[in-house]
């Protein structure tokens, strides 16, 4: 997302990172399970974009436009994940489901994105069904994917060395969520992050490293 265009010629060597094979998803937090997407997973993830779509995700996500408008393009996205993590030598992002633990209700995704090999990194993102934001979910859905992305392979991690997060300056809740995992923010790109309904907003960015975390118990360590 944040390529600058040399970046495309370096050789893609680097730490040549490996997906762990074969690949799930399988996390649990405090109060959330973080898991693959499962076919019957659809008529509900439907229902959640569906009443959320239009003041809520439309402004900052840009697939809740043209995608999931059916539940055919729903199964489809599922069927998507599900052969990304299907296929670890190609592993490049997946999406993942947020479920709450005790009542087992959909309540959004997550996710990693962007895996760059060379420098064993990722992206991660989040999104929370509308009548289920402000309850702290998306920071505790992201602290504990930034733990699946950093733990060694060894102990059921993607072994990776670095995880990125960015957002619109524009999308406050976005912001706050970040701001609370204490990890350091990075980027502030002025006018660079183009919002459909707002237009140029300022892009923030965020990154950990894997000996910045504690993913035991998902969260930054003391410095
Ligand atoms: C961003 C989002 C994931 C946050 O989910 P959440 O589970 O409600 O997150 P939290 O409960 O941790 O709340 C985040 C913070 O935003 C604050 N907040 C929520 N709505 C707000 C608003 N309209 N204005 C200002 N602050 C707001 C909350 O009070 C909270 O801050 P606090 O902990 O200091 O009280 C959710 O709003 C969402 O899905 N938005 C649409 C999709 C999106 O923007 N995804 C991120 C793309 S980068």
């Amino acid at each position: 997302m944040t390529h600058c265009q040399s970046e495309n010629n370096f050789p893609a060597v680097g730490l040549a990172w490996r997906a762990p094979n074969p690949l799930d998803c399988q996390l649990e937090s405090e109060r959330l399970i973080i898991r693959a997407y499962r076919l019957d997973d659809a008529e509900e993830v439907f229902t959640a974009i569906n009443e959320s779509r239009d003041d809520h995700l439309l402004p900052w996500m840009p697939w809740a436009k043209d995608h999931h408008r059916t539940l055919e393009s729903t199964t489809k996205y599922i069927c998507e994940q599900m052969l990304n993590l299907a296929t670890p030598d190609t592993f490049k992002e997946v999406g993942t489901a947020i479920f709450d633990k005790k009542t087992n209700r959909f309540l959004g995704g997550s996710g990693i994105h962007d895996i760059r090999s060379n420098t064993a990194s990722c992206e991660t993102g989040y999104w929370i069904r509308k009548d289920a934001t402000g309850r702290g979910y998306a920071s505790e859905a992201c602290a504990r994917t930034i733990s699946w992305a950093l733990s060694p392979q060894s102990n059921n991690g993607l072994g990776l060395h670095r995880v990125r997060i960015y957002c619109s300056g524009a999308n406050t809740p976005s912001v706050k969520t970040v701001e609370k995992l204490n990890i350091k923010k990075e980027v502030h790109q002025r006018k660079d992050y183009c919002i459909e309904s707002i237009g140029p907003t300022d892009r923030l960015g965020w990154g950990v490293m894997h000996n910045e975390w504690d993913c035991k118990n998902h969260r930054i360590l003391p410095q």
